[in-house]
């Protein structure tokens, strides 16, 4: 089942804000041990290689390559260096992303410029540069990593307008690739992810949202969880590894949501 093996897979966001396991990180991790070679790409280069090393050290392949996937020349040469390495793209994982809150009169323009190039021109250019290769190919999958805020507008009391808005395109960006390579062997979905606890959490959401209290604002995540606590990184990563694997063959242009049962209860 989910067997990786031959395949290449461009990560980005490979590394984690902080210590333990952010979603690139694991997602680069589990696909190494289902047989993939991971071409890892991060802005903060030693953070990837946190994640290479534990690859390595389980027998699996990994390259690091340093990236800001903001940068249209960054992403063109981080594909053109996996190809000189490995030969080929086999899964391409948009994971690089984040939130911050607001609303359109409290947020500054800047920062909605930065939201929506974080979250949703990461992926336009993933997508611009690794789609060539895979159709190319004649084979590919996609995994875009989104948020329920792209499908819900008010999550624990704050408007995320640039997050949502931001996340919301992400999923429409992923039908659309979807559609427009569907007759070329290649599939693009979303993961959309819950409140998750990820180094994210004590590394900045404590400071931003939290009030410097990391117990009451995990306390507080949990609490709105159907299933009574938050999800972790490994959640993402199993969703991701089943959408770019053979097992989902036949799936292509949707969504699946990893979210301990939030979207059901409050749909
Ligand atoms: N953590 C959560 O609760 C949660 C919930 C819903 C969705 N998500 C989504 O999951 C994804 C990953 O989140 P996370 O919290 O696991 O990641 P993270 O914040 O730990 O970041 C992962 C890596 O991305 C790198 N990175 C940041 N900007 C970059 C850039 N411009 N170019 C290249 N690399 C860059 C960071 O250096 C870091 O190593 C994001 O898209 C996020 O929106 C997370």
């Amino acid at each position: 089942m989910h067997d990786l093996s031959g395949k290449v897979a461009f990560v980005t966001g490979a590394g984690s804000v902080g210590p333990g396991w952010g979603n690139g990180k694991a997602t680069a991790v589990l696909l190494a041990r289902q047989g993939a070679k991971v071409f890892g790409l991060d802005i903060n280069e030693s953070a990837a290689c946190v994640t290479r090393d534990i690859i390595e050290k389980e027998g699996g392949t990994c390259l690091v390559h340093h990236c800001n996937m903001l940068v249209a020349d960054e992403v063109k040469n981080a594909v053109e260096a996996c190809m000189k390495a490995f030969g080929r793209i086999d899964i391409l994982v948009n994971n690089v992303g984040g939130s911050a809150p607001g609303d359109p009169v409290t947020m500054s323009e800047e920062v909605w410029d930065n939201q929506i190039d974080f979250n949703l021109k990461t992926a336009f250019l993933g997508c611009k540069y690794v789609l060539p290769v895979m159709q190319q190919q004649g084979s590919g999958a996609i995994a875009n990593i989104a948020s329920i805020a792209g499908l819900r507008h008010h999550i624990a009391g704050r408007t995320y307008v640039a997050y949502s808005s931001s996340k919301a395109g992400l999923i429409a960006l992923s039908k659309a690739v979807a559609l427009a390579n569907v007759k070329k062997g290649i599939r693009s979905n979303t993961i959309v992810v819950g409140t998750m606890h990820t180094p994210l959490v004590e590394a900045r959401l404590v400071n931003q949202i939290g009030g410097g209290d990391a117990a009451a604002l995990i306390a507080k995540r949990n609490a709105g969880i159907p299933m009574g606590k938050m999800g972790d990184a490994w959640d993402v990563a199993n969703a991701v590894l089943f959408m770019v694997s053979d097992e989902a063959r036949y799936i292509t242009g949707t969504e699946l949501i990893v979210d301990g049962g939030i979207s059901a209860a409050r749909p």
